[in-house]
């Protein structure tokens, strides 16, 4: 019988950050003077440039080359999408595309790694502040080779939180303005940095007790997703089940608000027979 030797994680890891950083440098290069007339939009508000569609192809080309037999599900369609490799990357070649053509420095690469329908591998790159975030299955979670974990808080009161305000996807507006008076008067604020992986490594880092968001993509969170899960986080969708990758919504936070946090959210977004306000939605 041939023997297998199990997933080096952490090689494979190293080896996707430096593909990871070479897409980064490229997109950087590209922020300085980009011109805001070569864009196109792919739907409403939902922008695209040669900066995503080349940064991606580069990803595509350098991590194919570090697993046999993987597949892709990318955000710019650059490959065909894969439903069945044993090993998919899901990338996000430019997550805050809008920040970026709008000349704000807030973007990221994202890229995560599903083994069967488990993630195993994820990598957030902060590009203008050359942060990478990254973890794989079973490690702790990194910045820059240091150990980064989830806030100790224990109320809404002393959190910080972030959420990505809908911009295409407006059904469930209720809910989430509900949500956003609620957080409002109870916490020390809400963020929309404009790129939810840097949003999810965040939260993995500490900087925010908690993350909200629907209308998402699995290329946007893929990746933030198992960073936050590593540093000590939890992560559920708005009905605190498990079908935050592909299902669109999520919740992610330190332990210590979760209750507070996720149950103000599990309430505003209840079916509407139970919340007439969603109804609305
Ligand atoms: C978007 C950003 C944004 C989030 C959206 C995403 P893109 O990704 O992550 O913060 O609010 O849901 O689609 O389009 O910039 O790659």
């Amino acid at each position: 019988m041939p023997t297998f030797a199990p997933m080096n994680y952490e090689k494979l890891c190293q080896e996707a950050i430096e593909v990871v950083k070479d897409a980064g440098a490229f997109i950087r290069k590209e922020f300085e003077g980009f011109d805001r007339n070569v864009i196109e939009e792919k739907s409403a508000n939902q922008l695209v440039s040669y900066v995503d569609v080349t940064a991606e192809k580069m990803l595509v080309n350098g991590l194919d080359q570090l697993l046999d037999d993987c597949g892709f599900i990318t955000e710019e369609n650059t490959i065909e999408q894969s439903k069945t490799n044993k090993y998919r990357w899901i990338i996000d070649p430019l997550d805050g595309t809008t920040n970026f053509i709008h000349g704000l420095p807030i973007f990221s690469v994202s890229v995560g790694l599903l083994e069967k329908d488990t993630l195993v591998l994820g990598i957030v790159y902060e590009v203008s502040k050359d942060e990478c975030f990254y973890a794989w299955k079973g490690s702790k979670a990194y910045l820059n080779g240091k150990e980064i974990q989830v806030s100790k808080a224990k109320r809404l009161e002393d959190s910080l939180l972030a959420t990505g305000f809908p911009y295409y996807e407006f059904n469930g507006m209720e809910g989430y303005i509900e949500s956003l008076r609620y957080f409002m008067k109870t916490t020390r604020g809400l963020r929309r940095m404009g790129s939810a992986a840097i949003d999810l490594a965040y939260t993995a880092a500490g900087r925010f007790e908690g993350y909200f968001e629907f209308g998402l993509h699995a290329w946007d969170c893929a990746a933030g997703i198992l960073i936050v899960q590593q540093a000590g986080g939890k992560v559920v969708d708005f009905k605190g089940g498990k079908d935050y990758l592909f299902g669109g919504e999520m919740v992610a936070c330190c332990p210590g608000i979760y209750k507070a946090f996720f149950g103000e959210i599990q309430k505003n977004f209840a079916p509407p027979s139970n919340n007439p306000k969603a109804a609305k939605g």
